[in-house]
């Protein structure tokens, strides 16, 4: 439709007349009737000659009496004031031109609503002493402060904030700043905040409630708190710990201490993603930042350190210098990602996360080998194509691409240019060549030349690789999991070992192929400790080698790592016969890293699910071949945690044996049984710890059939009995391994009921092979209810992906196809297109299954293999 104010519609970016200096914001929420009301101040400056303002605001009344333009000249009030909802824009219009120059201030008054969408100012439910209650939160990332208060709500619009809230006096309430202020006047205090420092609006945070909370402090006076509900501080103790030892490790690799006066942590019983890092007032799913000594897992112990440690992360990467548009937005969360590590690293040597980095990659890697992936450096035209680039290639192939930059650089180099990248964009804003600049002024390497090749096309090389007459040929070309040619080319920083990791040569790929002498006759292990971002592929003698290198145990966890993961990629591909792939399986019976046996799990279960839908005669010796490959480590490692072990035994022990159950091994199903009732005798018995639980639960819903249900039964009834959310998103990750259709329609139907919060529905998609059929008609006909409750946010892309992917028939695109024609829209075309593309992939993979000579005999005899 026309309007008058089309010169201010459908652009990218708000025009620059004015720009905001700082805000005075007042925010009165109404947890009883969960309305919220406002003012805001804003001095700005006038740049231009004009009559307008134009600035961003959604889902608000503004009162149109209250708009002012006050300079030293005197005050106006706007002529017009219109609220286009579409664009997410308020248009100012003032009778004459504005004074040029700074000093001016906006002023307006406004309402809203504290919605139940996890965005804006929105209201989290939670029970106090057994009564229910509202509490008010903030979630502004990428888009959404908007909702809050008229504003700049772009990432380079930096501001000071100076922030006032107006609660009931009983209440917690909390900002990105210190309290400077607070007057009780009856039920209500008014409480005002000490000025921030200059920050983007995504990062302004105000959280309203009943809360405990621990508290700590840095060496250098920094006081940390973490909140959470009343009666469990106890569970904040962990994530403070990590919090303030991370502070300490940041401001030394940093070489700039944390900017504000406090930080506090706090968990928030609704929240649509991980963790926010606003400035000071860093948000959780509780999932994410508590930590139970009784209940809680090793792999939610490992969960709560890296999400603290990349939430702080962003203080410096994200919050001090932050990035100029969300086309840098991997800047914010490779770097977060990627730093995360760094930290973990070093708190808990123990846990070998830079081989567990190697899943980030290997994420990464499978996104993008689709033909709909996106580049790194992505192009944003509308605020809602933002959420959707929240993605593994923002965040993993963000992540990867540093570290193989880093490994390439040298660590010392590399830190020095981020330490100094840190200082020349403190509190203002950077661009993705900003980095290249220092990087390279630092190293003196072509950093720019060579990262653009990464960050600015899609997609990644697979290299092969074969050895004739001493020589050793390098040939590149773009890898897709579709086995389709792509044509891309990279600058690769290339690596190999020869024999030893001692003998290390590197070389830089910029052409497509490129030979060098290798007189030795030993194995070759290219991209070594798989730091490079691609696959390679070896030809039949140098895979040989290899093979037996796994087997002798002379190759890195990392590289052992990589070459299964490749070689699945290229099996799916269709470029590694199947029986090459589960041969090579073979030879990580003994595998002795936790990384590299969960990968192997995860490749077991994906060649046993492509299988059934290939072959399924094949199946049963398929799974027997997988069941005694595995079996190694289940009798090494045991149902029992053993005093002290390793925090790793205690994360493979978990996948170990749910792997097992969903391949249907008798004894694990039996064990499992006995335990589950154990447990529902006594919750407190030692025979169920926390990291078997999810397996024991997967093990008691494979069990369960229409006619025998009541494993299905008692684990409702512990989901339901539990207050412990990590907790209910276990039994909810298990409920689907049901392979019950009636039993998989009525999990599903539970995720729709209010028992289930609408943040935790998404983990119950992971249904059974029998399930997907079901999924996928119980999404179609909910479809309206799922897209009224989850379209607004992220969260129904994972909707998408889950119900859609696992399929691997071209009826089945052809079916998704038609049902999206009329119901696709912005928020989830990429991922549609991207599980359309998986289902695709799946299904020619199904075909070259089917058409493999001699693959048959080759299961039968791994299957019975005797070892
Ligand atoms: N900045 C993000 C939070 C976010 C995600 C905001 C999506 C808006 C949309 C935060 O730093 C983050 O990355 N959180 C992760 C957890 C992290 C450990 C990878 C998340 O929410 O999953
Ligand atoms: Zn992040």
């Amino acid at each position: 439709m026309a309007n008058k104010y089309e010169q201010f519609r459908s652009q990218p970016r708000l025009p620059k007349f004015a720009v905001p200096k700082t805000y005075n914001i007042f925010l009165k929420p109404d947890l009883t009737d969960c309305k919220f009301s406002g003012t805001v101040d804003v001095t700005l400056d006038i740049v231009s000659d004009t009559k307008f303002i134009v600035l961003n605001a959604a889902d608000l009344s503004v009162d149109p009496k209250s708009v002012r333009f006050t300079s030293e000249k005197g005050s106006l009030e706007a002529k017009e004031v219109e609220l286009l909802e579409e664009d997410e824009i308020l248009v100012l219009e003032f009778d004459q031109n504005l004074d040029i120059g700074g000093g001016s201030v906006l002023s307006m008054r406004f309402n809203g609503t504290l919605n139940d969408q996890m965005k804006g100012f929105y209201r989290s439910k939670y029970e106090h002493n057994g009564e229910k209650k509202n509490m008010a939160v903030t979630q502004f990332e990428p888009a959404d402060a908007r909702r809050c208060f008229p504003c700049w709500d772009e990432p380079a619009c930096k501001a000071t904030f100076k922030i006032t809230l107006e609660v009931p006096s009983e209440l917690v309430a909390l900002s990105n700043m210190p309290v400077v202020e607070e007057k009780v006047n009856g039920d209500l205090k008014t409480v005002c905040y000490q000025e921030s420092p200059i920050m983007s609006t995504y990062l302004v945070a105000a959280v309203v409630g009943l809360f405990d909370y621990v508290e700590d402090h840095t060496p250098d006076g920094i006081k940390v708190r973490v909140y959470c509900q009343v009666g469990k501080a106890d569970q904040g103790k962990f994530a403070l710990d990590v919090a303030v030892k991370t502070l300490g490790l940041y401001k030394e690799y940093f070489a700039t201490p944390y900017s504000l006066p406090k930080l506090d942590m706090i968990a928030i019983p609704d929240f649509s993603a991980g963790a926010m890092e606003n400035y000071g007032l860093v948000t959780y799913r509780e999932t994410a930042l508590l930590y139970d000594e009784k209940n809680s897992a090793a792999a939610n112990k490992q969960r709560v350190a890296t999400v603290v440690a990349h939430e702080l992360a962003h203080q410096w990467f994200g919050n001090l210098v932050t990035m100029e548009w969300w086309t840098h937005l991997w800047l914010n969360e490779g770097f977060a990602t990627w730093v995360s590590y760094l930290a973990a690293d070093s708190l808990f040597p123990d846990w070998k996360i830079w081989t567990q980095f190697l899943d980030e990659s290997t994420v990464g890697l499978r996104l993008d080998g689709l033909s709909e992936s996106h580049p790194i450096e992505v192009e944003i035209n509308h605020a809602c194509e933002i959420d959707e680039i929240f993605d593994a290639i923002s965040y993993h192939k963000g992540a990867s691409v540093i570290r193989m930059l880093q490994s390439y650089l040298g660590a010392e180099v590399f830190q020095q240019a981020l330490a100094k990248y840190i200082k020349r964009h403190a509190c203002s804003n950077a661009k993705t060549e900003d980095l290249w600049a220092v990087l390279e002024e630092e190293s003196k390497e072509p950093v720019n030349k060579l990262m653009n090749s990464w960050t600015k096309q899609q997609g990644y090389p697979v290299i092969s690789v074969s050895l004739k007459d001493n020589k050793l040929e390098f040939d590149q070309r773009q890898f897709l999991s579709s086995g389709s040619p792509g044509d891309g080319q990279w600058i690769v920083p290339l690596t190999l070992a020869c024999g030893s990791y001692e003998a290390k040569k590197s070389f830089l790929l910029d052409k497509k192929s490129q030979t060098i002498d290798e007189p030795s006759s030993k194995w070759v292990k290219i991209n070594v400790d798989q730091a490079g971002f691609y696959r390679v592929k070896y030809d039949e003698q140098l895979s040989a080698k290899l093979r037996s290198a796994i087997e002798s145990k002379s190759l890195s966890a990392m590289d052992r790592y990589g070459i299964l993961d490749d070689s699945f990629a290229l099996s799916m591909a269709g470029q590694l016969p199947l029986s090459s792939l589960l041969t090579l399986t073979g030879a990580y019976r003994e595998e002795p890293e936790y990384t590299v046996l969960s990968n192997l799990i995860t490749v077991s279960s994906k060649v046993a699910s492509i299988v059934a839908d290939a072959d399924s005669k094949l199946l049963d010796n398929v799974k027997m071949f997988f069941i005694n490959v595995l079996q190694y480590s289940a009798e090494r490692i045991g149902f029992d945690c053993k005093q002290g072990e390793s925090h790793l035994d205690a994360l493979l022990r978990g996948e170990l044996f749910a792997t097992l159950a969903l391949f249907g091994h008798e004894e694990t199903l039996k064990e499992a049984s006995r335990r589950f009732q154990a447990f529902l005798e006594d919750r407190n018995t030692p025979l169920l710890p926390p990291d078997i639980r999810r397996a024991v639960y997967v093990a008691v819903m494979k069990s369960v059939t229409a006619s025998n249900r009541s494993g299905f039964d008692s684990l409702l009834k512990v989901h339901r009995e539990t207050d412990l959310s990590q907790e209910k998103t276990r039994i909810l990750g298990a409920l689907g391994s049901c392979s019950d259709p009636d039993i998989i329609l009525e999990v599903l139907n539970f995720l729709l009921t209010p028992e289930v919060r609408s943040q935790d529905a998404v983990f119950g998609l992971a249904v059974s092979r029998e399930g997907r059929e079901v999924a996928w008609n119980w999404f179609k006909n909910n479809w309206e209810h799922i897209s009224n409750t989850w379209g607004r946010g992220f969260l129904i892309t994972r909707f998408v992906s889950a119900v859609v992917s696992p399929f691997s028939s071209y009826e089945k695109v052809e079916e998704v196809e038609e049902f999206f024609a009329t119901r696709s829209k912005p928020s989830i075309t990429r991922t549609l297109k991207q599980s359309i593309e998986r289902v695709q992939i799946n299904a020619k993979w199904v075909e070259t299954i089917k058409n493999e000579k001699g693959l048959a005999d080759c299961v039968q005899e791994l299957a019975y293999r005797k070892y």
